[in-house]
């Protein structure tokens, strides 16, 4: 579905970026995994360092890519930077790291998209794909972490909300331009929560309940795709259920 599509995915090393990359692979695109981690098993694709908080890495990667394939079709932005101090509890948080996630993964976020933005107006064409969460789209369901020592992060909430508005500001603001932007906005994804979060969680949801990373594939693929030619400052939610 994607024969002849130049694909970069940033955070192309993570749990929901490695299905990313394969699932784009799959498809028959050529992809690019721009992570700022070498990734911790093989994939078969070109690997570019990059950090999305550094303008002239950004800037580097466009320019090797388009220089060595001709062209760039998409970019989808899969990175998630974070402090070590990102998951503590709402009274627990400093307001240095509230500030410091918040550039990172927001501030990142504008910057992928403000030097793809520029590259895409000039190639004539283009497609940004953006990652939020349902973190981004109701507020936290926290009885899914009663008894647990889990919450979700107070900065994820305002990051993952401006994640999708950016989104849309930057799509209307390319009218003209042939610049799809659209978000992806994924339930909680399986990694060896413990089973009082799961079943908690479970319960939120309509089937499945936490999700696996190749479940939010299809709508990758689908916004990648000239399937979705005419999708434009959307964000698609793939939760099984859990923002209802
Ligand atoms: N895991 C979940 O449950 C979940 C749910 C909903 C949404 N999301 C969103 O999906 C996206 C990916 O999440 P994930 O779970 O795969 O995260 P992850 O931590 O597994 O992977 C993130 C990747 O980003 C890379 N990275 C970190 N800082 C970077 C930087 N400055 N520049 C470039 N790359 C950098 C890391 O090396 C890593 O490979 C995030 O936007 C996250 O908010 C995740």
């Amino acid at each position: 579905m994607l024969k002849d599509k130049v694909v970069i995915i940033i955070g192309g090393s993570g749990l929901i970026g490695k299905a990313f990359v394969k699932s784009a692979m799959q498809n028959h695109a050529t992809v690019i995994n721009a992570d700022i981690n070498q990734p911790n098993t093989k994939l078969d694709c070109e690997f570019i360092h990059t950090d999305i908080t550094n303008k002239s890495s950004l800037d580097n990667l466009i320019e090797l890519t388009s220089q060595k394939y001709g062209k760039i079709d998409a970019v989808v932005n899969s990175a998630y930077p974070r402090t070590k101090n990102f998951s503590n509890h709402f009274f627990d948080v400093e307001y240095e790291d509230f500030c410091t996630n918040t550039n990172l993964q927001l501030g990142g976020a504008f910057l992928v998209m403000q030097r793809f933005a520029k590259f895409f107006k000039s190639q004539g064409y283009g497609n940004i794909i953006t990652l939020s969460s349902i973190q981004g789209v109701v507020a936290p369901k926290f009885q899914t972490y009663k008894n647990t020592q889990m919450s979700s992060p107070v900065a994820y909430s305002a990051i993952k909300s401006g994640v999708i508005h950016l989104s849309r500001y930057l799509a209307k603001y390319l009218k003209g331009n042939n610049i799809r932007v659209n978000c992806i906005s994924p339930g909680g994804i399986l990694d060896n929560q413990n089973e009082i979060f799961l079943s908690q969680y479970k319960d939120v949801c309509l089937n499945k309940g936490m999700l696996d990373p190749d479940d939010i594939c299809g709508a990758l693929i689908f916004l990648l795709s000239d399937y979705s030619q005419f999708i434009n400052g959307q964000n698609i939610i793939v939760d099984d259920g859990f923002c209802l």
